[in-house]
């Protein structure tokens, strides 16, 4: 079912194409304010400016070219020349009767689905996880749900570090100091301790920092030992991994690390070197990049003198192995903006090389901490994402406990998975993920202001109106639109639909999460003003009915973030 948006639009095309102009201007957008009605389009401005006319004029010219009918009043021209739409309540009715019927909640799957492979979380094995990971874990998740659901084809793949140099210090440690006990307890946790020890102790001991390097070269020529010890950090770490994943509930298609390209390198340098792309400056072979002014100096090295590759090069062996395995149109890369100049050298070594794919890197910020600082613990240290998630549940059991509802022993602690994981979840993807933020557990478990807790809190309630009313709501019932509340809220409703594509188009899980906010205040403003169950029995089936949407829409918007919702709290 067209939007809104796009209802309005096509009626604004007729009109431009019927008075001589551009009909590819024809774009309207939610208005800001109530009172210039629903919908507004700045197409007479944008043509006047072009045109060197008069804006007010030629917004004349178009609005006596435009047909409504059916759809909303006549439109009203206001300011500088905007175009300014309010839609009949009948039309509006007609259209959520359509709504309530429909188990998309309006959303359509795009015309043209792409098959996208989304690249993230990707934490390293034996090195502490940083607060990237969080982000990139939840953002990815969410970016993979949404796209998933408008009818893209998606490949969740992790791409974890399971190679790299730390591993000489990781095998040196396990040789000499590993703690069975501790490893069996939480591995990541050993194999951190170990890698932090000999890193320590390699600043004053330089047969350790040797020892630990021939290590590093021994696995990398294949000795079977440290193969063999290699092997099993990464799956122990895997498992721990594993754990988060299970409780957040996110899983991947594909989990192939850097490793899985070790045997690529080679042959892949060769190649580029043979065609011209890469060649050798100082003994270490590069591919500069000629033409392109923010790289200019910039060349990405592939391997170095001493023979080595390096992060680059698995990236591009990796583009080559995705393109060949899975022949993706995208590949979207959830990783932190440090890493932006990295992108910038792959891709355009990418295209180089041939390849057509549309790849991009989906950057964002740091989580703060209460400081206004990195986040850190209170040791200094990274903040891993498994101490996060425990204190969330940990917090969330407290809030839960200090509550009116009284819950059973099993539906309080899965509702504290909801809220503490759902908290968590949400203080991320609500922000914008360019900007950094602030970490407060205060603000992200509280029940009021833009939080999952509220969010989580509005279907609650809307839940337990209906365990009063004694009766489902009726799809069938009409929908009366007669208070301006009522209105409010089925607008929201409706634009439910408009908002899903606009936040994958540019790749922002905060539009969701605001509009979500906005539908729980405009529903709580609907509540106040629109007795439900007490109404006369056409308003009582509407309003059940709206408030039934209500949930529907939370609970879906919700699950889009990768947030469940309890039925009591
Ligand atoms: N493991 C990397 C890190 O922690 C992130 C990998 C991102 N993906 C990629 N294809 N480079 O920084």
């Amino acid at each position: 079912m067209p939007t809104l948006r796009e209802l309005l639009a096509a009626r604004l095309r007729d009109a431009l194409a019927a008075s001589g102009h551009d009909a590819a201007r024809a774009d309207v957008s939610q208005a800001g304010d109530v009172r210039f009605g629903d919908y507004q389009a700045n197409a007479a401005m944008v043509l006047a400016k072009e045109k060197k006319a008069n804006p007010r004029e030629l917004a004349g010219e178009i609005l006596s070219h435009i047909d409504v009918s059916g759809l909303a009043a006549k439109p009203e021209l206001a300011g500088a020349g905007f175009i300014n739409f309010r839609l009949e309540n009948s039309f509006l009715s007609e259209a959520l009767s359509h709504l309530a019927a429909d188990s998309r909640l309006g959303v359509d799957v795009v015309a043209r689905p792409r098959k996208i492979l989304v690249d993230f979380s990707s934490p390293n094995v034996a090195k502490p996880m940083h607060v990237g990971h969080i982000r990139s874990t939840i953002l990815g998740d969410c970016l993979v749900r949404v796209a998933r659901f408008l009818g893209h084809e998606v490949i969740a793949d992790n791409h974890i570090g399971d190679w790299g140099t730390q591993f000489g210090k990781v095998i040196y440690g396990w040789k000499h100091f590993l703690d069975r006990d501790a490893l069996g307890k939480n591995a990541i946790t050993e194999l951190v301790r170990l890698y932090r020890e000999v890193t320590r102790l390699e600043e004053t001991d330089d047969v350790i920092k040797r020892t630990a390097r021939e290590e590093l070269v021994k696995l990398q020529a294949g000795d079977p030992e440290n193969l063999a010890i290699w092997k099993e950090t990464v799956e122990l770490s895997w498992g721990e991994f594993q754990k988060l994943y299970d409780l957040l509930d996110i899983r991947f298609d594909e989990r192939l690390g850097e490793s899985a390209y070790n045997d690529a390198l080679a042959p892949l340098c060769a190649t580029l070197e043979r065609q011209g792309i890469a060649t050798t400056s100082e003994g270490a072979l590069c591919i500069f990049f000629p033409g392109i002014p923010t790289l200019e100096d910039k060349p990405a090295i592939i391997r170095k003198s001493d023979g080595g590759f390096l992060y680059a090069t698995t990236d591009l062996a990796t583009i080559d192995y995705r393109i060949a395995h899975w022949h993706p149109e995208a590949i979207w890369y959830v990783v932190g903006s440090p890493q932006a100049l990295h992108f910038q050298q792959i891709f355009a070594a990418a295209k180089m090389m041939g390849v057509e794919c549309d790849l991009k890197h989906i950057a964002f910020g740091s989580i703060l901490g209460e400081d206004r600082k990195i986040m850190k613990t209170r040791s200094g240290e990274n903040v891993g994402l498994s101490e996060v998630l425990h204190e969330a549940i940990e917090r969330a059991r407290r809030v839960i406990a200090a509550r009116a509802d009284a819950l059973s022993p099993d539906e309080a602690e899965s509702t504290a998975h909801l809220i503490g994981l759902g908290a968590v979840k949400y203080a991320e993807l609500s922000q914008n993920r360019l900007t950094d933020y602030v970490f407060s557990w205060d603000k992200l478990l509280s029940f009021e202001g833009n939080t999952a807790p509220y969010l989580q809190n509005a279907y609650v309630r809307i839940r337990s109106i209906f365990r009063r009313a004694e009766e489902p709501a009726n799809a069938s019932a009409p929908i009366l639109l007669n208070e301006p509340a009522e209105r409010a809220l089925g607008l929201k409703l409706l634009q439910y639909a408009e908002t899903i594509p606009v936040m994958l188009e540019e790749l922002r899980p905060n539009i969701l999460a605001n509009y979500l906010y906005e539908l729980a205040n405009t529903y709580h403003s609907f509540y106040e003003a629109c007795p439900v169950i007490k109404a006369d029995p056409a308003s009582r089936a509407s309003r059940l009915l709206l408030s039934d949407m209500t949930a529907r829409t939370l609970s879906h918007g919700l699950g889009l973030l990768g947030i469940g919702c309890p039925d009591r709290m």
